[in-house]
């Protein structure tokens, strides 16, 4: 019922971690669920994101898309990751069953809020890019200091 390439982004998922003073980091949630994604973006003076990195509380299409959409924004602008959509991450993933398509969803919207925080933090527009519905970062950070 999944195809090789999401079994094997699942088994053996790239680039999960964090990276410390990210150039931005957006957390998301998956109200069906309860899933939770934070997606790190390490962006270079030209807007190039140099690195890319992931942690997700969810099932394993979730875990999968994420380490798929990981892979396909590394190396590029951040104009042109705003091109690495569910339906993209989808399609370099053969596909996920209908019962699943929601879990992809959680890259882009963490992909957005981390490209949402980095042009806050940068003064900068993102052409297509709308402020995240569903950035948890903050309540995230309170709740860990406890
Ligand atoms: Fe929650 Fe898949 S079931 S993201």
């Amino acid at each position: 019922m999944y195809s090789e390439k999401v079994m094997d982004h699942f088994t053996n998922p790239r680039n999960v971690g964090e990276i410390e003073e990210a150039s931005g980091v957006g957390t998301v949630g998956n109200a069906k669920c309860g899933d939770i994604m934070r997606m790190y973006l390490d962006i270079d003076e030209n807007h190039v994101i140099r690195d890319c990195k992931f942690k997700t509380f969810g099932c394993g299409a979730a875990v999968a898309t994420s380490s798929m959409a990981t892979e396909l924004v590394k190396g590029k602008t951040v104009q042109e990751a705003m091109k690495v959509t569910n339906k993209a991450v989808l399609e370099a993933l053969d596909g996920l069953p209908p019962v699943k398509v929601h879990c992809s969803l959680l890259a882009e919207e963490a992909i957005h809020a981390a490209l949402w925080d980095y042009a806050q933090k940068n003064g900068l527009e993102i052409e297509g890019l709308e402020k995240p519905k569903s950035d948890i970062h903050e309540d995230e950070e309170e709740d860990e200091e406890y």
